[in-house]
């Protein structure tokens, strides 16, 4: 009796977590010193064929998986063992969230540590686009700057302009917070409902209408998840209700914005500018965007810092253990 009681223990700690791609060491470490096997496949993406075969064959007991990888039923069949996949991501569109459900997999995500990082980062690419740094830095590498010119790589203005927020949640509202305390942009915001926090701590107004909202911005900023009410909500139709002044910045999800439909737009110079920080087809960026100067990319880095990457693969590690330990995780979805 007492050496089944051990054994049931033992088989507890030494469960066997398969984590798809390198990620921090910190939260590894957290799931190896609680007494588990720690399975990282390498540096590179997997493959969804090769995820699968490699799920076969370690048979795991939970999964660590990231934003790059296609979380379907095929994928889930795999790891029949596997009672959790931990998206180390915010966003979990990702995964088939239905088909986890009914096979009873938990999904989990790591929302909040990376909000700073994200705000940051479309702050910079807000400043970036508006004062026009890559293409400035661009002119002088090439040897074009020959002289101090009034009329030199003119940008706009930020002070006083309206800051448009798609997606009132906690990434946009810290980055109308950025943008407001640090630049005095005045802001309006769109959702579905009200975050009252907008009005109190920003004097912020609410739109119900998108299309008020792309009228009133000089700067339009996209913050909602990706889901089939989401996709292309950026399509031709929308993007021509852009002031032709306007710049629009995208930290969310590539496919909330119809590429090829903006390429068409930018092509035309239906409005100012753009930049991109993810993209529809990832990591493949629409050729015709590539060719234009109004466009600012950085390849899926917003929330690069080294303070959100390693809270991420804490909170990962943290929603990994729960489910192992039987209890309710922190940071559930499914
Ligand atoms: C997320 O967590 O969803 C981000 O896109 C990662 O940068």
């Amino acid at each position: 009796m007492f050496n089944r009681r051990l054994l049931i223990l033992y088989n507890q700690l030494n469960m066997k977590i398969f984590v798809t791609r390198a990620i921090p060491e910190v939260g590894l470490e957290k799931l190896q010193t609680a007494g588990h096997e720690v399975i990282v496949a390498g540096t590179e993406v997997l493959p969804h064929d090769t995820l699968i075969t490699r799920l076969q064959t370690e048979n795991p007991d939970a999964v660590l998986c990231l934003l790059t990888d296609q979380i379907d039923s095929a994928v889930l069949d795999a790891a029949p063992n596997a009672k959790v996949f931990a998206n180390y991501a915010v966003g979990f569109d990702n995964i088939d969230t239905v088909a986890a459900k009914e096979r009873g997999v938990t999904i989990t995500n790591t929302p909040g540590v990376l909000t700073d990082a994200v705000a940051e980062h479309t702050a910079a690419l807000i400043v970036s686009a508006a004062r026009r740094v890559v293409e400035s830095d661009q002119y002088l590498r090439d040897g074009k700057y020959q002289a101090w010119g009034p009329l030199l790589l003119l940008g706009m203005a930020l002070k006083g302009k309206t800051l448009g927020i798609v997606g009132g949640g906690r990434i946009g509202h810290r980055v109308a917070e950025i943008m407001h305390h640090g630049f005095q942009m005045e802001i309006v915001y769109f959702d579905q409902q009200k975050n009252t926090d907008f009005e109190s701590d920003l004097g912020a107004q609410f739109m119900s209408e998108i299309d008020d909202l792309l009228a009133a911005s000089d700067v339009v900023s996209i913050h909602l998840p990706l889901t089939p009410e989401t996709r292309h909500f950026f399509n031709q139709d929308r993007l021509s209700k852009l002031k032709p002044t306007a710049l629009l910045v995208n930290t969310a999800r590539g496919a909330i914005i119809d590429e090829a439909a903006l390429a068409a737009a930018l092509q035309a110079n239906q409005f100012a500018g753009a930049a991109l920080d993810v993209f529809e087809n990832e990591p493949a960026v629409n050729p015709a965007l590539l060719t234009l100067d109004n466009v600012t990319f950085t390849p899926h880095t917003a929330s690069a810092t080294k303070e959100a990457r390693d809270q991420m693969s804490v909170m990962a590690a943290d929603n990994v253990l729960a489910v192992l330990n039987g209890q309710t995780p922190p940071n559930p979805v499914v």
